[in-house]
């Protein structure tokens, strides 16, 4: 099965406007499936599934949601409209805790709602800028993307061995991704690096979706499992760690898929940099430390019995799934934004960098 990561978006809007088309990544390796979302319940259940999963891209979707379900109730009134929507932008916002790029494209288009509202818009104006402004969540998208790739690649060698972790590459955001964006420019570009992507327990974001993605694109990829890394790191495979982020708090510490903060610790006993690479949608000022960040708790099933033919426990076995953990901000070399890499002191760097938004 292939997949150009320059032409596929994995959330894009129909031409009538009135389905999200969304690439199912349930269903990747084995089958591309694209499913045609119009419904506020089928909205959350896209993301509270992973069919639409990565922050930037659950991002960009959410700008998409709130637009189509806009049109959907512009024949109510003013009042109740502006109602329905709120309503409908918080019931969304639930379907998923740690990745801040979700409520952070919600509030956006409520923002665009309160200012078309205040200046006595009627409901189908008001629609209509709802999709203008997911337009350019997405296009916006692409090119902090881009922007990102470009920054990640400046700190890179032909011939570097680079970890990754989870999946942070097109089909987590729209186009070159973020972790994983260096690593497709360079390849454009002619480097020859050689990938590791850890499985990533339980959902095998790395082995299903990053490996897929650099398979297609021609990259020299490796998957192992996610134990293996300290191994790795000590034969001295490893030149760089490349890895994205659901929430960086305003002193960096930083949220992302379980299993990130071990390897960033093995990677400063090792003294291999560790990067993390995300938009400034991705950081949210209103959390002052990591200690402020929910992290998501998922079903016991899916560490039991999703990937296996039979289940791998016994029953009565207890499970915990907890989804992301966070980075200390001080095991990070630095953070790759689309602005520019920050460096420690990370509040002083995101502060001055959010400032100047
Ligand atoms: O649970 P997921 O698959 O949505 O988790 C995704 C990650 O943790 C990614 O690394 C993160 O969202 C950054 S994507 C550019």
């Amino acid at each position: 099965m292939e997949l150009r990561y320059k032409e596929t978006d994995p959330v894009r809007l129909s031409e009538d406007r009135e389905n999200i088309i969304v690439l199912d990544q349930t269903k990747l390796p084995e089958e591309v499936v694209y499913l045609h979302i119009n419904t506020l319940e089928q909205m959350y259940d896209a993301i509270k599934s992973l069919a639409v999963r990565g922050a930037p891209c659950i991002g960009v979707f959410a700008g998409y949601c709130m637009a189509v379900l806009a049109s959907q109730h512009k024949s109510l009134n003013a009042e109740d409209f502006e109602k329905r929507m709120k309503e409908d932008g918080a019931y969304l916002d639930s379907s998923r805790p740690t990745a801040v790029n979700l409520s952070w494209a919600i509030k956006r288009q409520l923002k665009v709602m309160d200012t078309g509202v205040e200046s006595g818009l009627a409901p189908d104006k008001i629609a209509t800028r709802l999709y203008d402004e997911a337009v350019e969540i997405h296009s916006e998208d692409i090119s902090m993307c881009m922007r990102i790739a470009e920054h990640g690649l400046s700190l890179l060698h032909d011939g570097d061995g680079l970890l990754t972790h989870c999946n942070a590459g097109a089909l987590a955001t729209t186009r070159y991704g973020t972790g994983l964006g260096p690593i497709l420019l360079g390849r454009e570009r002619g480097y020859e690096f050689h990938v590791y992507s850890d499985e990533t327990r339980p959902l095998l974001q790395g082995a299903r979706l990053t490996a897929f993605e650099l398979v297609n694109a021609g990259v020299d990829e490796t998957v192992v499992c996610d134990n293996m890394a300290s191994l790795l790191m000590k034969q001295g495979k490893i030149q760089a760690v490349l890895v994205g982020c659901d929430r960086i708090a305003a002193n960096g510490d930083t949220a992302n898929k379980i299993g990130t903060s071990g390897v960033a610790i093995l990677a400063k006993y090792y003294g291999v940099p560790f990067y993390v690479l995300g938009p400034y949608s991705t950081i949210d000022v209103n959390t002052p430390t990591g200690d402020g960040i929910e992290i998501e708790e998922r079903e016991p099933d899916e560490i039991r019995t999703m990937w296996y033919e039979r289940p791998m426990a016994p029953k009565g076995a207890k499970f915990y799934n907890p989804a992301f953990d966070v980075t200390d901000h001080s095991l990070i070399t630095s953070i790759i934004t689309d602005k520019g890499i920050l460096k420690p002191p990370y509040d002083r760097a995101i502060a001055a960098m959010m400032g100047s938004r």
